[in-house]
């Protein structure tokens, strides 16, 4: 059985969703030969240590009631960057919010981890649109592992798929939505017709949209996400500030039907092709694999071996989210002599 300590900065709803997993799926773990314990949980206020592991039922319950500060192992004022250098354990799950103006605290504590020769495992996009590759040299430096298939499309596998089932391939472009929320206010717009303020209030409603959207309407998000797919799998060296970014806050009902008539939709694409990285607002022909409803993602890779690969599935959820976190884990434990 190959064991490893964990640790979550940020118990927010990937975190919890992280800790669910941990305990749901504790048996088919232990039959994949992983044993994985939690040994700290941070939030901005405080951590929860307790280096033999930390009961998972216990934290969620406290988690649900607000209580975690009734925790005996809680430790009041710790911050999660001291408890990254000096709490024992192996893989640091950071999943703070997504900043892409200054990538913090996810920059420090990602940093500051892969200095303590801890692997990461990372949903969070602003250290990684902003720092790729100085994170990634860190953590070769330092000889740990650095995983954030978390990063982009929730669930959906997209970086292991290419590092394994795609590993002999070129990516030559990549296509595709990255955003369900953005996904969704469009889908509505198209099928009944109604505003981008009345789709986004609808969106607002069903706790799709943030009370703040920018990050979704204006294509923030997105072009985070574009950075991240064309440093990580095209070897780009793409800085966030140079996607060229057009959000969906203009676009009209009288625009979606009259794309509708002629046989399209209007979907918000992220797009690298050649050495130009955009988000924007494109025509998607009905029938074409990428217009997909709702909430859905759909990611088109062009390869040079494979030819077109299209990945297709949820991008965010706490569980979903939680489901390409551990399964980060789980290459980095297996690969671990
Ligand atoms: N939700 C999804 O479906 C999804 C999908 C893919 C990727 N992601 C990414 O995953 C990350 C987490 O998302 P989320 O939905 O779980 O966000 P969230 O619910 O806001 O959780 C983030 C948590 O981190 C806490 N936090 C803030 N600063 C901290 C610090 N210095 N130390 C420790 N904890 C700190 C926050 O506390 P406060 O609330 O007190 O600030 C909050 O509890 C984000 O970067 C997001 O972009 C999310």
């Amino acid at each position: 059985m190959k064991e490893a300590r964990v640790m979550i900065v940020g118990f927010g709803v990937v975190g919890e969703g992280v800790a669910e997993v941990l305990d749901s799926k504790k048996k088919q773990l232990e039959k994949l030969g992983v044993k994985l314990s939690l040994v700290a949980v941070c939030e901005k206020d405080g951590c929860i240590v307790d280096e033999k592991g930390i009961g998972v039922s216990e934290l969620l319950k406290l988690k649900k009631a607000g209580e975690l500060q009734k925790h005996s192992g809680w430790k009041k004022k710790m911050r999660s960057v001291d408890a990254i250098r000096e709490v024992d354990c192996d893989i640091v799950v950071e999943v703070t919010p997504t900043n892409v103006e200054s990538g913090e605290p996810g920059l420090t504590h990602i940093a500051t981890a892969l200095d303590s020769k801890k692997h990461v495992v990372t949903s969070n996009k602003g250290p990684l649109a902003l720092k790729f590759s100085e994170l990634v040299e860190k953590a070769e430096k330092n000889n740990v592992e650095l995983k954030y298939e978390a990063t982009v499309c929730g669930g959906m596998p997209v970086f292991n798929m290419v590092e394994n089932a795609l590993a002999s391939n070129e990516i030559k472009s990549i296509k595709g939505i990255l955003n369900g929320t953005t996904n969704f206010i469009l889908s509505r717009m198209h099928e009944t017709g109604v505003t981008f303020e009345v789709a986004l209030k609808e969106a607002k409603e069903m706790g799709i949209a943030e009370e703040k959207p920018d990050y979704d309407v204006k294509g923030i998000d997105a072009a985070a996400k574009i950075t991240i797919l064309a440093n990580a799998l095209m070897g780009r060296k793409l800085a966030y500030k140079d996607v060229k970014r057009v959000g969906i806050e203009e676009i009209i009902p009288e625009g979606i039907a009259l794309a509708k008539k002629s046989g399209f939709a209007i979907k918000l694409i992220g797009e690298i092709t050649g050495d130009k990285a955009s988000v924007s607002p494109q025509l998607i022909p009905l029938g074409h694999p990428l217009n997909v409803g709702g909430t859905l993602n759909a990611l088109m890779l062009e390869t040079d071996l494979a030819k077109e690969v299209i990945v297709i599935g949820r991008g965010a959820g706490k569980i979903e989210t939680a489901s390409a976190i551990i399964s980060d884990v789980l290459e980095i434990v297996k690969s671990r002599k």
